[in-house]
């Protein structure tokens, strides 16, 4: 038996047509009211769940297989494996602010908003600069535009959040999409289902 931790929403959606069409029923997730653990097939468990906690099931050992976003990954992520880009979710982590406004402009050290603290910081400890960065829950694009920060660092995908904000990219930081992961202890234990799987969903990604 393997079980598999999958994100709720939009990558739940697009995960369960790719399993479909991998040949896995999957009408019980379909219609899964407010049941948690269900079943595709005989021998996969699938528990649907938030992204940051799919991490949590992966890493302690409680989900095999994990469905989530890199974004995510990056925030949260700290040992298992990566195996598979699924190719779908594509958008990207980025920098931005006001339009027009050169973020690097006077000594000042900077106030950067994030609802992904971690990738913030990374990013710029990873060019040596030293900001302060402030944890938001939502709609992030708020913090230029009330004075709560100089830029924020955030997702972004069709880029129309911004742009209807009067903000703009200053720098892309990284690719995102939705990525299947796998708990270290899991991929000896069940080498065979967990290869099984991987084999036939990976035919059906779109490339
Ligand atoms: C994400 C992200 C941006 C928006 C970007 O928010 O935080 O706000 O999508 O998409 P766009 O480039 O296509 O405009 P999400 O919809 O996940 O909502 P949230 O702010 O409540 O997290």
């Amino acid at each position: 038996m393997i079980r598999i931790a999958l994100t709720k929403g939009r990558i739940e959606e697009k995960t369960l047509s790719i399993l479909e069409k991998a040949g896995y029923d999957c009408s019980d997730v379909r219609n899964k009211g407010r049941k948690l653990l269900l079943s595709i097939g005989d021998n996969i468990e699938v528990v649907l769940s938030k992204s940051a906690d799919v991490i949590t099931y992966i890493e302690h050992g409680v989900c095999d297989i994990g469905i989530v976003g890199k974004d995510t990954i990056m925030e949260h992520g700290k040992t298992f494996y990566e195996l598979l880009d699924l190719g779908f979710g594509k958008c990207r982590f980025a920098l931005a602010g006001l339009k027009g406004k050169n973020f690097y402009d006077g000594y000042s050290h900077k106030v950067i908003a994030s609802k992904y603290p971690t990738v913030t910081k990374n990013y710029f400890n990873s060019r040596g600069i030293d900001v302060e960065v402030v944890k938001i829950e939502g709609s992030v694009e708020l913090a230029p535009l009330l004075g709560l920060a100089d830029a924020i660092v955030d997702i972004v995908e069709t880029g129309s959040t911004l742009k209807e904000n009067g903000l703009e990219v200053y720098e892309d930081i990284a690719n995102v999409s939705a990525r299947l992961i796998v708990n270290v202890a899991s991929i000896k234990l069940k080498r065979e289902e967990i290869n099984e799987f991987i084999d036939r969903v990976s035919a059906q990604i779109e490339k």
